[in-house]
C-alpha cells in the first residue's frame, strides 16, 4: 500500500466521500460510500479529424460509446496487462476515465473524496507512482492497494485465504494473512482473459484454414461459452471463412483456450502455499477464491480442485461479483481506515 505524500486531513463537520476504484485493464469500476457504483470499458475515443469532431460533437467519448464510434476516433486504451501506461497520452486517458467515473457517481462538487485504488499484485513502486500522480488532482488523499487484497477486504476473508483474480491483463494471486500483503504473497501473470482471447484466435486458425476471427469476435464468443473440463453440448458459432459465413463447431478450441491459463494458477497456488506457515497450510488450501471476469469460466473451480489434487488437494469456490468486487473492498478499505491514516502515510 502507498499513499500520495501530502494529503488534506478530513476537516470537522466536512462532508466527506469515500471512493473505491477498480483501475483494470478491460473495465474501471468505481464505487462509493454513498452507495452509488459504475463501470466503463478502459477506453477513451478522441475524434481523428474535424469532420469526425462536428459529427460527434464531443472532444472526449469514452467506454462502449467510444467502442461504437471507433472508426471515427483515435483509441486509447491507457492500461496495459494491469499497468497504467507512462506516455503522455496515456495519462490524460486515464485522467480522462477517472473524471468521466466519478462525474457518473457524484453531483456535489464541495465534498472532500478520499480514495484507493486497486492496482495489479506485483505493481512496481514507479507504476504505482504513476498511478497516485495521475488520480492526484481529483482527490484529496489518494491511495493505491493491491487488487486481490481489496477484493479479499470485501470478502472479509482476512486470514489464511488465496484470492486468484483473472483480469484481462494479468491474474493476480495473493495470500492473505491478517495484515497488508508483501511481495512474497503475491503473483502476478499476464495468462488471463486477453491471452485466451489470442490463443482462442490463434487455434481457430490452426484447425479452419481461411477463417477470419477478430480478437473481438473471439473475445465475445468466449464471455458467451467459456468452459473448462468437460460439457455436454458442442459450442457452435458463425464463423467468417473466405467470404462466406459457416456454422462451426469451435468446442474444442475455446476449450484449449480457458485451460491455457490453468498451469501458472496451479503453480502459483502451490507455491503461496508452500512458502506458508506449515501449521496453516490446510486452511490457506481450503480457502482459494476465484475473482475477477474470467472467474466467469464455467466448472473452472471444479477443474482447478482436479489439478489440486495432485498437490495434496484444495477447496476452490467463487466471489459472487465480478464487476465491482474490487472497487467495493477499495471502498470499504478506504471507509475503515483511521481518519489519521490518510495523513500520517
Ligand atoms: N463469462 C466469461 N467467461 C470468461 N471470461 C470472461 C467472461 N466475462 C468476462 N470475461 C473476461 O474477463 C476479463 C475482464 O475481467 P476484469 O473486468 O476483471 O478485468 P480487469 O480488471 O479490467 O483487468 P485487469 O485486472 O487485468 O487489469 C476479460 O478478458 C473478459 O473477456
Ligand atoms: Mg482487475
Amino acid at each position: 500500500m502507498a499513499s500520495k505524500n501530502k494529503v488534506k486531513n478530513p476537516a470537522p463537520g466536512s462532508k466527506v466521500m469515500f471512493i473505491g476504484v477498480d483501475l483494470g485493464t478491460n473495465h474501471t469500476a468505481i464505487s462509493t460510500s454513498e452507495g452509488k457504483k459504475n463501470s466503463i470499458f478502459s477506453v477513451v475515443g478522441t475524434p481523428k479529424d474535424a469532420v469526425a469532431s462536428k459529427f460527434l460533437k464531443k472532444e472526449h467519448l469514452f467506454g462502449e460509446e467510444a467502442l461504437t464510434h471507433r472508426v471515427a476516433l483515435n483509441l486509447y486504451k491507457p492500461i496495459e496487462d494491469g499497468v497504467l501506461k507512462n506516455q503522455p497520452e496515456d495519462i490524460e486517458a486515464a485522467k480522462g476515465l477517472i473524471e468521466h467515473v466519478l462525474k457518473s457517481v457524484d453531483g456535489d462538487k464541495d465534498k472532500q473524496k478520499y480514495a484507493i485504488i486497486g492496482v495489479p499484485a506485483r505493481a512496481s513502486v514507479l507504476s504505482k507512482k504513476i498511478v497516485m500522480d495521475m488520480a492526484d488532482e481529483f482527490f484529496d488523499g489518494v491511495m493505491v492497494a493491491s487488487e486481490p487484497f481489496c477484493v479479499a477486504y470485501k470478502l472479509g476473508k482476512l486470514e489464511h485465504t488465496i484470492i486468484v483474480d483473472i483480469g484481462g491483463g494479468t491474474t493476480d494471486l495473493c495470500r492473505v494473512h491478517g495484515t497488508f500483503p508483501v511481495s512474497d504473497d503475491q503473483i502476478s501473470t499476464n495468462k488471463a482473459g486477453n491471452y485466451i482471447d489470442r490463443e482462442f484466435v490463434r487455434l481457430l486458425q490452426d484447425s479452419y484454414t481461411d477463417v477470419r476471427v477478430t480478437l473481438e469476435m473471439a473475445r465475445k464468443w468466449k464471455e458467451q461459452h467459456s468452459f473448462v473440463g468437460k460439457i455436454d453440448k458442442e459450442i457452435i458459432v458463425e464463423l467468417p471463412v473466405n467470404s462466406s459465413i459457416l456454422k462451426l463447431s469451435v468446442t474444442k478450441e475455446l476449450k484449449h483456450a480457458c485451460e491455457s491459463i490453468i498451469p501458472d494458477i496451479i503453480s502459483g497456488i502451490s507455491k503461496l502455499i508452500s512458502t506458508y506457515e506449515p501449521d496453516f497450510q490446510d486452511t490457506l488450501r481450503s480457502n482459494i477464491y476465484l475473482a475477477g471476469g474470467g472467474s466467469q469460466i464455467r466448472n473452472l473451480p471444479a477443474v482447478l480442485e482436479m489439478h489440486l489434487e495432485l498437490i495434496g488437494g484444495g477447496k476452490v469456490s467463487i466471489f459472487k461479483d465480478p464487476v465491482y468486487g474490487g472497487a467495493d473492498g477499495a471502498l470499504k478499505l478506504a471507509m475503515d481506515m483511521p481518519r489519521e491514516f490518510w495523513q500520517t502515510i
